[in-house]
């Protein structure tokens, strides 16, 4: 999945991209235009004989005003430039709502090193992947958890800082369906690099059938390996850090909602593909798999990862 800010898929991307291009078309030629005087320069006033001497000058009031001046004016302008994108590419979180649907409210919050999403109006609470309705305004509050990190999906808005102790807002509204990579752009720790997510932009129907699956329960395991893995879940410190819906009681949210986790396509913020084959091998040994991530190292045996990996992959 390649994210490239020059790739826009969201009005105030555009303007953010079209910036890129103007401010770079005015330094290519700048660039060109004192490469080319400078060549010229060289040719004009080379030296004709061994023995020729340039004539020195000490100064001159106009030329130094000028190359004072020029500069001093195209940075005003370049500043200007920037304001109005600043002030244009963001709705207003409060206006969004006018006219058309009310914007989706999503509640960001950065931990150490993996991203947890809450849509307080649809009643979902979930890790690392989110969804969004196309065509519609998205408010985010950012907040983190422990150390600064920030939001960031070059194809759909510029960074934003999550701080502790704070909310950040930020706010967009997709204009194309698809998925749509995010990473962490502020180093906060050992696997800063490994904090990325998805956010899948929807079709209307796409996302309401993704809040209704978001929304269930799964179904209780039956018995076998998930009912045994399920067993374990509960009896073991797995729930002190993590939710699963209709499970686990009180929820505890240090480390991802799992509620659903068999749905999601990468495991440990795109570390690993979600399989069972890497699920089990994130529960043998999760330092080995992301070194520095807050999960310790549960040592279960072979047939409790087997039995943990069949009731974690059916939580569809
Ligand atoms: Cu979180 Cu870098």
């Amino acid at each position: 999945m390649i994210s490239s800010v020059l790739d826009p898929a969201s009005p105030g991307a555009a303007a953010i991209a079209s910036l890129f291009w103007l401010l770079h078309s005015i330094a290519g030629f700048i660039c060109l235009a004192v490469l080319t005087a400078a060549l010229w320069f060289v040719y004009r006033f080379r030296a004709r004989t061994p023995a020729a001497q340039g004539a020195l000058i000490y100064g001159d009031t106009r030329l130094e005003l000028a190359w004072t001046a020029a500069p001093a004016l195209l940075l005003t302008f370049i500043f200007a430039l920037t304001l109005a994108v600043m002030l244009r590419s963001e709705p207003d979180p409060s206006a969004a709502a006018a006219g058309g649907d009310p914007p989706v409210r999503v509640t960001v919050v950065g931990h150490q090193y993996w991203w947890e999403f809450r849509l307080p109006d649809h009643g979902v609470i979930t890790a690392n992947e989110l969804h969004l309705p196309v065509g519609r305004p998205a408010v985010f509050d950012l907040l983190a958890s422990d150390v600064i990190h920030s939001f960031w999906l070059p194809r759909l808005f510029g960074k934003r800082d999550l701080i502790p102790g704070r909310t950040n807002q930020l706010a967009f509204t997709p204009t194309e369906v698809g998925a749509f990579q995010g990473v962490c752009a502020e180093f906060c720790g050992a696997q800063h690099a490994w904090m990325h997510f998805v956010t899948f932009v929807d079709t209307p129907n796409d996302f309401v059938q993704w809040v209704r699956q978001q929304n269930a329960s799964p179904s209780p395991a039956a018995d076998g390996l998930p009912a045994r893995g399920r067993e374990l879940f509960l009896s073991t410190t797995c729930q002190s850090c993590h939710a699963i819906r209709g499970a686990s009681e009180p929820l505890a949210s240090a480390g991802p909602d799992l509620t659903h986790i068999g749905s999601r396509t990468t495991l440990a913020a795109g570390v690993l593909p979600n399989t069972p084959d890497n699920l089990a091998r994130w529960l043998r040994s999760p330092q080995e798999v992301k070194p520095g991530n807050l999960m310790p190292n549960m040592r279960l045996t072979e047939e409790d990862i087997a039995a943990l990996t069949a009731y974690l992959a059916s939580l569809k």
